[in-house]
This record gives C-alpha cells, sequence and structure tokens, in this order.
C-alpha cells in the first residue's frame, strides 16, 4: 500500500512517496540524498513528542546520525523569530551546502524550515516529511516556502522546491478529529478544482477516510499530490494554471483575516467554506447550475465539516467589511480581486472579471443564513 508520485521539474523534480510506515523507512529513504550520514531534523514540540522517536530509529537504521529542534506548535511560529532561531541553530549544527535539512511536521514547519534551507548558505536540500492531512496533500509538494508578515500572511518566502516528500499515512492517525477534517478541506479541493470523478469517488468514500481506513487514505492523499504535481510541473512559480489551487481561497483569507488567523478558524476550514461559497458565486453569476453549490454544501455537511459562515463561532464583520478584507489579499492584481470560480463540480478557472456587487450580495445571503 504504497504509491509514488513524481513532481517533473527539471533538474529539480523529486518523488513524494505516499503509504503507511515511512517514518520507520526514512533512514533507506533519505540516504541516497547524503553526502554524510547526518541530518538536521526542525519539528515542532507536539509533533515531537509523538514521532521523532520513531523517525530517529528509522534514520538509525541507515545509520543516519540525527539532531532535532523543536518549535512551539501554532501559526504564531511562522514569522521572524522562530526563524532566525531556527536559522541559527542549523548554523549552530554545522549545516554544510552538501547536508539535507528535514522539515518534519504540519504546514508551518514546512512553510519555515523550507524558507530557512532556501537562505541558509545561499540554499541547501531539504526533505519534507509532512504530518498533517493538510501538509500531505498541499504544503508539502510545490516548493512554497515562507513565514508570515504582521502586514498578511505567507507574505515573505522563496520558491525552493525539496528533493523528497515522505507523506507517512500512518502518521494521520494522531491528528485530533477536527485537524483531520481541517486537512479534508484541500482534499476536496481537488475534486471540485478539476476532477469531478475524484469529487464523486470523495461523496462515496470519505466517511471512510475519515475513520481511518488506510487504503482509502492512501488513495486519497495520492489523487490529490498527484493533481498539485501536474499543476505545479506545469506553471510552478503561478503565472496561471496554479492559481486553481486557491479555489476558496480569495473568502478564506478574509474570513481568516476577521477571525484574527485564531482557533475560531482553521485554515481548511476556511477553505471549505471559501470553496462552498465559490461555488455560491459561480452559480448567482450563472456559470454553473444551482445544484452544484447545494451538492458541495451537502458533501461537507455529511463530513461534520465547517460549511456555513454560521458554524463559525463568534461574530463576523458585515459583508462589506469582507470585502474590504478581501481586498488585502496578496493575490490583488491593479486593485483587482482574483477569484476561482466554476463551471461545474471538477471545472474550475481563474478570472479577474468579477462584478463585486455579486460578491457582496452572496455574502450578504451567507451572513443572514
Ligand atoms: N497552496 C497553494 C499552492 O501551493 O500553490
Amino acid at each position: 500500500m504504497e504509491n509514488t508520485v513524481h513532481v517533473d521539474l527539471g533538474d529539480r523534480s523529486y518523488d513524494v512517496v505516499i503509504g503507511p510506515g515511512l517514518l520507520a523507512q526514512a533512514g533507506e529513504r533519505i540516504v541516497p540524498l547524503l553526502k554524510r550520514r547526518r541530518v538536521v531534523v526542525v519539528s515542532d514540540e507536539t509533533v515531537a513528542e509523538l514521532h521523532l522517536e520513531t523517525l530517529r530509529a528509522g534514520l538509525a537504521a541507515a545509520e543516519i546520525e540525527m539532531t532535532a529542534l523543536s518549535l512551539p506548535p501554532g501559526e504564531a511560529t511562522k514569522g521572524w523569530p522562530q526563524f532566525s532561531r531556527t536559522v541559527e541553530w542549523l548554523l549552530d549544527q554545522k549545516v554544510e551546502r552538501g547536508d539535507v535539512v528535514v522539515a518534519f511536521g504540519g504546514g508551518v514547519i514546512g512553510d519555515l524550515v523550507g524558507f530557512a534551507a532556501a537562505v541558509l548558505r545561499r540554499g541547501v536540500r531539504f526533505v519534507q516529511i509532512p504530518t498533517s492531512l493538510l501538509a500531505q496533500v498541499d504544503s508539502s509538494v510545490g516548493g512554497k516556502t515562507g513565514i508570515n508578515a504582521p502586514q498578511g500572511k505567507n507574505l515573505i518566502g522563496a520558491f525552493h522546491q525539496p528533493s523528497l516528500v515522505l507523506a507517512d499515512t500512518f502518521v494521520l492517525g494522531t491528528l485530533t478529529a477536527r485537524d483531520f477534517l481541517a486537512g479534508y478541506g484541500e482534499v476536496v479541493k481537488y475534486g471540485m478544482l478539476g476532477d469531478s470523478e475524484f469529487f464523486t469517488w470523495l461523496e462515496k468514500n470519505g466517511p471512510l477516510l475519515a475513520d481511518g481506513d488506510m487504503a482509502a487514505r492512501v488513495e486519497a492523499v495520492t489523487r490529490s499530490v498527484q493533481m498539485k504535481a501536474d499543476i505545479v510541473a506545469r506553471d510552478e512559480t503561478e503565472q496561471g494554471d496554479r492559481a486553481l489551487l486557491n479555489l476558496g481561497h480569495t473568502f478564506c483569507h478574509a474570513l481568516e483575516a476577521a477571525t484574527g488567523y485564531s482557533d475560531r478558524l482553521l485554515h481548511g476550514e476556511g477553505v471549505a467554506i471559501g470553496c462552498a461559497l465559490a461555488f455560491e458565486l459561480s452559480a448567482r453569476l450563472g456559470l454553473c447550475s444551482q445544484e452544484d453549490p447545494s451538492r458541495v454544501r451537502a458533501h461537507l455537511k455529511e463530513m461534520g465539516m465547517k460549511t456555513d459562515l454560521s458554524d463559525i463561532s463568534g461574530e463576523l464583520p458585515s459583508a462589506e467589511e469582507l470585502v474590504d478584507l478581501m481586498g488585502q489579499d496578496k493575490k490583488v492584481v491593479d486593485g483587482q480581486l482574483t477569484f476561482i470560480l466554476a463551471r461545474n463540480i471538477g471545472d474550475a478557472f481563474v478570472t479577474g472579471d468579477v462584478p463585486s456587487d455579486t460578491v457582496l450580495s452572496v455574502l450578504k445571503d451567507a451572513l443572514a443564513k
């Protein structure tokens, strides 16, 4: 029960290996990349407590020595203070140009450590070992690395592709149900944006995935990663098609800003709600049928996910204020917002041509629900 997806980027190509038990095999997987049998691992405290010893044993089985740094868990880590701490720690460990840094954790760790690897000695190689569903299907693949600025999320960073990604699906068993479902928001996004057959498969198999069925988990991660790999291979630096991966994100970023990037709304939850809103907007604009947004919402609800704005606890700002927050998104070009809309489930496209009064009316109705 193991699959490999190849990300085809010329001399920056790499494999994403997906399956249960990869931590225990990490040494034999990583050793071909090494010039000396030593790696540095950066993780977070939660992941380290649960899984670092398994990784250490997996590396030791191939006689690879490991030193590790654990950062505090959570989005607040993804800023300058922990970033400079990480870079200086890597320098203290005497990481050389030929060495490999391992990012072992969820999206925060993958993004921060990838960026540290991008700038350390003008670039060292790194391996992603993603431990959250969101990181396995999205952030560990494609080379976007970075940290947040006070002005906004992910505003400081670099494209730096990993040399290998090991997605151990066994590790997903230690996620909370909430974190798992938040990651599932990104999985279902792939079906909605480019593969209606995958969406139908998820309608049938989503509950199995949530219940821990390993074959279903491997299949869902593989199909998601394959879609991302294909898109990244076509458009590594997001000049066009890669923006499709942002389905639901224009709404999501406004909601994340409105909830202070707090526990009130996890990123994957915002993506799911944002996708439902993007389909509603597409239907209002006559681009897709009225049934599509209903079908999207029905699946999210069946999975027990946040689907509507009323599923977010506490007060939300007005529709006008949410539109203003969208205007601060980094995807704004010449003052115009970019939306990912859909002609059908599985057929999304990028456009800047969306009347703001329609966006406003979608949000007003969503807030009134
Ligand atoms: N998470 C969107 C991208 O990697 O492009």
